[in-house]
């Protein structure tokens, strides 16, 4: 049995699947920029941790075509399964806990993952031990309390209701034990792990169409645990999510941090 409990995301929700479209559509350039400097291409071997939806694996495989391989691995497969043909190859693998699903990849790659998994420091050397000398590490994780608000210009009730709403997110997320100011950490982190040729940045919206689904998606996923800890009403709960879906209000997300390097 894999554990999913401790995840609030949990992806057997019905929630799961466009909350995976709008992270695509908020992220998904930023990760192919990194991954396009990195240089993957025909033939690479890369393992996709916690891949939630196929976009990214999918255009993994676009890359790598077919003398190339994407292994495709997350505790609950259900949304990459449709991935699931030549060179991708989806397996259920907790990275917290597993050994890692073989070597000598060239290139690792997580996105939103870390943050979430208890065990992130087994979990990064896991990464890292995958890697073939030579071969590339990129992790993308959220820091959440480098900037804690979705409403960064709180200037109504509209976005004072939205701030709260996510102050609410945040106690949920780290009562389950996510790591909030995990992203901040990551180039210091993969240095430590032995890599070289370190370099980090960051990306987030402050207002965007993308945003405001990935906030909508988000809220309904975890509308019912927002009320059950007392965080917030039902009533504040659907206000905020027809404030949001008025398209009158600017929506940020907490920053992606990007790290990459080389396994020496
Ligand atoms: C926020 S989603 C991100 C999905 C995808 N990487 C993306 O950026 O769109 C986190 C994903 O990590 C998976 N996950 C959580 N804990 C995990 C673990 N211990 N091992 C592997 N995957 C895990 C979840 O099931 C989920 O699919």
């Amino acid at each position: 049995m894999m554990r999913t409990d401790g995840y609030l995301l949990d992806n057997r929700q019905a929630e799961a699947g466009p909350r995976f479209d709008a992270l695509a559509a908020v992220f998904d350039p930023t990760t192919f920029r990194h991954l396009e400097g990195l240089g993957v291409g025909p033939g690479w071997r890369c393992w996709e941790v916690g891949a939630g939806g196929t976009s990214v694996v999918t255009w993994l495989a676009k890359k790598v075509g077919p003398t190339g391989r994407v292994l495709a691995t997350d505790i609950d497969t259900s949304w990459v399964e449709p991935a699931a043909r030549q060179p991708v190859e989806v397996r259920r693998h907790d990275v917290g806990v597993d050994q890692p699903p073989g070597e000598g990849f060239d290139l690792v790659h997580a996105r939103l993952v870390l943050l979430h998994v208890p065990e992130r420091e087994r979990a990064l050397h896991s990464m890292v031990k995958a890697l073939r000398p030579g071969g590339r590490l990129l992790v993308e994780d959220a820091d959440p309390a480098l900037q804690p608000l979705v409403c960064p210009d709180e200037h109504g009730p509209a976005e004072q209701l939205a701030n709260r709403i996510r102050q609410g997110l945040r106690t949920l997320l780290a009562e389950r034990g996510a790591n909030l100011s995990y992203g901040r950490r990551l180039p210091r982190l993969l240095r430590e792990a032995g890599l070289h040729r370190v370099e980090a940045d960051a990306h987030f919206p402050i207002a965007s169409p993308a945003g405001a689904t990935l906030e909508a998606a988000t809220v309904r996923q975890v509308r019912d645990r927002l009320i059950a800890a007392r965080l917030a009403t039902q009533e504040e709960v659907d206000r905020h999510l027809t404030n949001v879906a008025s398209g009158a209000m600017d929506l940020a997300t907490a920053p992606m941090i990007s790290a990459w390097g080389r396994k020496r």
